[in-house]
Order: C-alpha cells, then sequence, then structure tokens
C-alpha cells in the first residue's frame, strides 16, 4: 500500500506509522509519501500514451525542494507563478525552457529576468502586459517567447475563489480579442507567440468544464495556424480535481483524452500544468489533541494544534478535508467540530465529524493536504510555519525544518 493507510488500528504514510514521525519531529506537521508523488505523476504521463505532452507541474501548489526534485527526476517540467517559484525551480536544477511563467501581475522586474532566461514561455493576461513584454525585450534585444492566457467564458464549477475561466475573473484575454491579437503577430518583432493557453479554474470535478476548454483551445490553435502563426504547443492548464470526500472525480485518463481527442486536429503537442491532482494526495498535515471540550448536548469541540495559519483551505474556501485519528480508539463515533488554535471563529479544519473517541495527546491526521497545504500556511499569530517530512522507502527526513521563532525575529529591527 502507497500512501496513507491504515494497519491494524494505526495510521501509516508508505507503511511507516505517522505515530513514529510524529514522536520525533513534533506537530503540526506535513508529512508527504514519495510512493504516492511518484505514482500521481507516472498515471498522468501514461495517461497521454504516445501523443507528445510535457508536464509543467504547478509549484504554486507545493514546490518543498525535495518534492520537485522528485519530480523532476521523473521528467517534470515547471509552471511557475512568479519569479521566485522561477528561481527556487532554478536552484532544483531546471532549465528555462523547462519553465512557463504564468500569473495576472507580473512586475517589469520579473518580466525582465523572464525575458533574459528565454523561458520556454510568459503567458500573457493582457493586451497591456504583452506591450510590456514587447517594450522590454525590445529595450534588452531580445525577442520573448509569449503565449497567450485566452479567457474563453467558461463556469469550472467549482468554488468561485478558484474559478478562473469566466469573463468575470480577472484573468486572461477574452476569446474575440486574442483571436484578433492572432495576426497581429506576423508583425510583432520582440515577441514570438509559441502557445496559447487555458486554465480556467481548479478542483474541477466534472469533465464537462475540461473538455470545453479543450475544444476551445483547439479552436484557436487552428485559427493560429489559419493566420500563419506557427505555434509550437498548446497549453491546457491544471486543474482536475482530486477526491477530498470519496466521491467520483475524472480520472487522469478521461483528462487526458479530453485534450488529446480535441488537440489531435492541430498536431501541437499538449502542456498541462497540473498542482494539486499530482500533489494533493501525498500529503497529510498530522496535528495533536490540546483540548476538549462539550459543544452542543451530542458533540465536542477537538481543539489541535494546527490551524487556519498551517491549513488555510477549510477557513478559506469551506474545503472538506478527511480527518482521521492516528491510532484509532475502540469505541463508539461522537460528533465532533475540529478546530484550531487560532484566535478566530472561522478556524475551523473539520465541522461535524464522526470520529472513533478522542483524548488530549491524541494525534490526527488531516488528509489530501499535499496541494496548496504547506506553501500557503502563514506566521498568524506568531505561529512558526510546521515542519515537512518526507517518507521514502521505508524511512523519512525532514525536508523543512520547523521554523523558529529566532527566524522570524532575526527579519525585525
Ligand atoms: N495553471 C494555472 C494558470 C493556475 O492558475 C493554476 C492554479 C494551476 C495551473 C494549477 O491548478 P491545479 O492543477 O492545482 O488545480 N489555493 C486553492 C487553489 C488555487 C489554484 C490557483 N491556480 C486551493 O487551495 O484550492
Amino acid at each position: 500500500m502507497i500512501g496513507f493507510s491504515r494497519t491494524a488500528e494505526e495510521l501509516t504514510c508508505d507503511g511507516v506509522p505517522l505515530s513514529a514521525i510524529a514522536a520525533a519531529e513534533g506537530t503540526p506537521l506535513y508529512v508527504y509519501s514519495a510512493a504516492m508523488l511518484r505514482h500521481r505523476y507516472r498515471e498522468l504521463d501514461a495517461a497521454f500514451g504516445d501523443y507528445p505532452h510535457a508536464i509543467h507541474y504547478a509549484f504554486k501548489a507545493n514546490s518543498t525542494r525535495a518534492l520537485v526534485a522528485e519530480l523532476k527526476a521523473l521528467g517534470s517540467s515547471v509552471d511557475a507563478v512568479s519569479m521566485w517559484e522561477v528561481q527556487v525551480a532554478r536552484a532544483v536544477g531546471f532549465e528555462p525552457r523547462q519553465i512557463v511563467f504564468d500569473g495576472v501581475g507580473k512586475s517589469d522586474a520579473e518580466l525582465e529576468s523572464a525575458i533574459a532566461l528565454d523561458l520556454k514561455a510568459i503567458n500573457v493576461e493582457s493586451h497591456g502586459e504583452l506591450r510590456r513584454v514587447e517594450a522590454i525585450a525590445a529595450r534588452a534585444g531580445s525577442i520573448a517567447r509569449v503565449a497567450i492566457r485566452v479567457n474563453p467564458d467558461i463556469d469550472a464549477k467549482s468554488h468561485p475563489h478558484i474559478s478562473t475561466g469566466l469573463k468575470i475573473n480577472k484573468f486572461g484575454i477574452p476569446t474575440d480579442d486574442a483571436q484578433a491579437l492572432l495576426p497581429t503577430f506576423k508583425t510583432r518583432r520582440a515577441v514570438h507567440l509559441v502557445a496559447l493557453h487555458v486554465h480556467v479554474g481548479s478542483q474541477i470535478t466534472t469533465m464537462d468544464p475540461i473538455r470545453r476548454a479543450a475544444l476551445k483551445l483547439s479552436e484557436l490553435a487552428h485559427d493560429a495556424q489559419h493566420a500563419g502563426v506557427a505555434l509550437e504547443y498548446v497549453d491546457a492548464g491544471g486543474g482536475l480535481g482530486i477526491s477530498y470526500d470519496g466521491g467520483p472525480v475524472p480520472s487522469f485518463r478521461d483528462y487526458a483524452s479530453a485534450f488529446v481527442d480535441a488537440i489531435r486536429t492541430t498536431r501541437l503537442p499538449i502542456v498541462v500544468e497540473p498542482g494539486r491532482s499530482i500533489v494533493g494526495p501525498a500529503g497529510a498535515l498530522v496535528a495533536r489533541v490540546l483540548d476538549l471540550k462539550p459543544r452542543t448536548a451530542t458533540s465536542d469541540f477537538v481543539v489541535i494544534d494546527a490551524g487556519m495559519s498551517e491549513l488555510m483551505r477549510p477557513a478559506l474556501y469551506d474545503a472538506f478535508h478527511l480527518i482521521e485519528p492516528v491510532d484509532a480508539r475502540i469505541g463508539g463515533l461522537r460528533q465532533y467540530e475540529i478546530v484550531g488554535p487560532v484566535c478566530e471563529s472561522g478556524d475551523v479544519i473539520g465541522r461535524d465529524r464522526m470520529l472513533t473517541p478522542l483524548e488530549v495527546g491524541d494525534l490526527v491526521a488531516v488528509c489530501d493536504a499535499g496541494a496548496y497545504g504547506a506553501v500557503m500556511a502563514s506566521n498568524y499569530n506568531r505561529r512558526p510555519l510546521p515542519a515537512e517530512v518526507l517518507v521514502d522507502n521505508g524511512s523519512w527526513r525532514v525536508i523543512r525544518r520547523r521554523q523558529t521563532l529566532n527566524d522570524l525575529l532575526a527579519l525585525e529591527s
């Protein structure tokens, strides 16, 4: 069994008891399964079969060095959304031509270094940004490789905070405007249009938005080809959801076939930018129970030592993460409101959960926290960032040490 599974009554990661890791490294603690990470990557890669493709793992989901180094070893490339992510990718050994640079607000300084590095593509999000890229490249005497991020006005049917493909969202250039831009690339000197890009949202759990985005991308790529622009590839973005609650989600095979079926006629390679679907199921947040107190006649509060400062998703998106006792006690199920230590009523990690009895000192695992967990952690309430551990082949190592208060105070006068 790879990933997080229960042997007898104990929750393990790749067979290593979480209780042993927590005893050695303390809590709160992110634990990742190297085997699961590799499995997810390989499964997506295989789903494309022989069709030319490149997986540009989205660093925003989790860019801890050891994890992205694992992905690099498997053949992954990079989707970065800031020059800092680009620099982390470079530090791990990725080549500039393995990096696409996304993001709705890139500073001039970021564009200058992206152009100087000659990244695989700068995905431009507006006419204004295209003009800035062009001006900076012209000044530097270079030709910037750009992709147009198209906003296709497709509803991802995901949480409003993470739906990006509607006209009302801040992302991309509307389809008609993008179409009108295509022929202008024949005469632009300082920019070279290498791709078209669509990303309609994250945690997409139905095929319909994915299919529609794929068709739109294909249509636009044909338009570009008719306009005499020789694209190098199309970029289909990320967005495939994972099952946080055991409900059905499309498979990697469904996802890849939707793109291959739609794009095949363009004969262009496909780039995808998955984040969550690769790393989400490979991580859990392990926390200890600090306190229990009555809530209603039939339920109790369980206060744990991880909250919105370690995992912001429940507070920010009302997101569901399965929570499991690490060592399940014998006894009937009880109803618990699992809350963090942060001074906010919204600091709830799990509402109305039915679990075997918990006691102070017990460990719990917040599952599927590998994506948008550690990267979105904060120092609110002066809480140091948690440690991160990678389990690989029967043993584990700390891949990011726990922050200390001294680390924080070192920045201050
Ligand atoms: N490409 C672009 C242009 C994106 O904006 C994103 C995610 C991705 C790729 C990767 O998407 P994924 O495969 O992970 O769905 N913090 C939120 C998710 C924000 C997603 C932002 N963009 C959460 O915790 O659910």
